[in-house]
């Protein structure tokens, strides 16, 4: 069959993560590009990938990607910093369709932002270790100042729906007491699971440092390379024809629920695949 730029264009986008994070980049995708189809995939039964080897992490994205593309997808969005920062070279080099990872719109935007050139940037310990953050900002920014710092307890307490809450908040105070004390004046939140928990690291960080949420970024930058290549949906899809499709590696119902609870849309089902057949 030929494949026709409408077909193109009303082919999904598949989005992954290791969990449930990537839901807060499906979020803003779906908020700026309602017309869009999406499939999702959250790596349930593998998750955490930020304490994991680049080796691994890269194993696991391929075999998502691999699971995606058997949906026919036009693009796909590595919705996970962790994935992102280990595996989006591999990535890039098996794959002939175009992918959008968060850490490259996280920085770039956090380079337009800063006005004193002090960024800091909090993430998993495999993001962080990697360096990639720094290493794309000082690309496209001289005379910046990088300072990462791993902060692996907010994982678990963003799942454990501790959003607002004393306990987050004394590690939250801990965690960034050394990114208050350099001055920084701009904070990437470079993690998928951090924009849940935004009031509470913004009201700590005060007024004066402005927060950046690669996940709304990537979106944007979703939206603006769909457009240039001309893929972009025109028409929203039928009513009924299951717009958002939810995978998971284990879990399912545990998924739903936590989907439910950040995104206000109603996820009534999530299927639990094999990943390690792909
Ligand atoms: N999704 C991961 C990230 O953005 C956080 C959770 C994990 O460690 O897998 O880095």
């Amino acid at each position: 069959m030929e494949i026709t730029k409408d077909l193109l264009k009303t082919a999904p986008i598949g989005v992954f993560d290791s969990g449930v994070g990537g839901l807060t980049v499906f979020r803003e995708i779906m908020r700026q590009i309602p017309n869009e189809r999406i499939i999702y995939f959250g790596d349930t039964a593998r998750v955490p990938y930020g304490s994991k080897s680049r080796e691994t992490v890269t194993r696991y994205s391929e075999q998502i990607v691999r699971f995606l593309r058997t949906f026919h997808v036009k693009t796909i969005v590595v919705a996970c910093n962790t994935a992102s920062a280990c595996a989006l070279e591999a990535l890039e080099a098996s794959t002939d369709i175009p992918i959008i990872d968060v850490v490259k719109p996280g920085a770039k935007a956090a380079s337009d932002v800063t006005r004193n050139g002090r960024i800091g940037v909090i993430a998993t310990e495999a993001t962080i270790g990697s360096q990639i953050y720094t290493e794309y900002i000082k690309e496209l920014k001289l005379n910046v100042t990088v300072y990462g710092k791993a902060c692996p307890l907010f994982v678990p307490l963003v799942e454990e729906g501790l959003l607002e809450d004393p306990v987050t908040d004394e590690i939250a105070r801990r965690y960034l007491a050394e990114l208050i004390d350099i001055d920084i004046d701009t904070l990437i939140l470079g993690c998928t699971h951090y924009p849940l928990i935004r009031s509470t690291l913004g009201r700590i960080m005060g007024e004066g440092v402005t927060l950046v949420n690669p996940a709304y970024e990537t979106a944007l930058e979703l939206k603006s390379m769909l457009q240039s290549l001309d893929l972009l949906n025109d028409e929203p899809p039928e009513l009924g024809s299951n717009q958002y499709r939810f995978y998971v590696s284990d879990k399912a119902e545990k998924f739903v629920r936590f989907a439910n609870s950040i995104i206000k849309y109603g996820i009534l089902s999530a299927k639990a695949v094999n990943i390690e057949e792909y």
